[in-house]
């Protein structure tokens, strides 16, 4: 499936309003190619109002809303040994009731969770604002939505 970011973030937003943690979802591909972008929008989805920054220094934020759904959001890019997880209170994720966003899970190598999506965000080529999207199942997760299905003649408005 290959889609534009406006429809990337919708998708985002519906995965967000329709799940319930605990849920899982590695989010993959180089830099830029939209992790950060498609996890904002299921935080978004998920009802999180304010700033959303790239966890890329910090490595990992969390939020929750009033109705009781948290999120955490991670980037393990700097992470430099797997072991450091253990810092970062991973033991506990998904203990809870969390959606966990994860960037660049591949550095967590086999402390990945069993049950989990991984979604993979592919550039076409250089400069191109449309991302392949693979959607990979590990385990026996939650279901997450589909991706958007766009009609012939949709239009914003009318559109399911
Ligand atoms: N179809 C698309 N989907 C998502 N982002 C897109 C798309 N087309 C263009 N972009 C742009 O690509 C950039 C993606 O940035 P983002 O920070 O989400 O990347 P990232 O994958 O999180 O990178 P990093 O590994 O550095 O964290 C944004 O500037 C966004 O506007
Ligand atoms: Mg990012």
């Amino acid at each position: 499936m290959i889609l534009n970011e406006a429809d990337l973030v919708r998708w985002g937003n519906r995965i967000g309003q329709e799940v319930s943690g605990p849920l899982f979802i590695g989010l993959k591909g180089p830099l830029g190619a939209g992790k950060s972008v498609l996890a904002r929008a299921v935080a978004r989805g998920a009802g999180i109002e304010g700033p959303i920054p790239s966890p890329t220094f910090n490595l990992m934020f969390e939020y929750s809303t009033e109705r009781g759904t948290s999120l955490v959001h991670m980037d393990l890019y700097r992470l430099l040994d797997p072991e450091e997880l253990w810092e970062l209170g991973w033991e506990e994720l998904g203990s809870s009731s969390e959606i966990v966003l994860l960037e660049w899970p591949e550095r967590a190598e086999s402390f990945l969770p069993q049950n989990r999506w991984e979604v993979e965000l592919v550039v076409p080529s250089e400069d191109s604002d449309l991302r392949e999207v693979a959607v990979t199942r590990f385990g026996h997760p939650k279901g997450i939505p589909g991706f958007p299905v766009i009609l012939h003649g949709d239009t914003e408005e009318g559109g399911a």
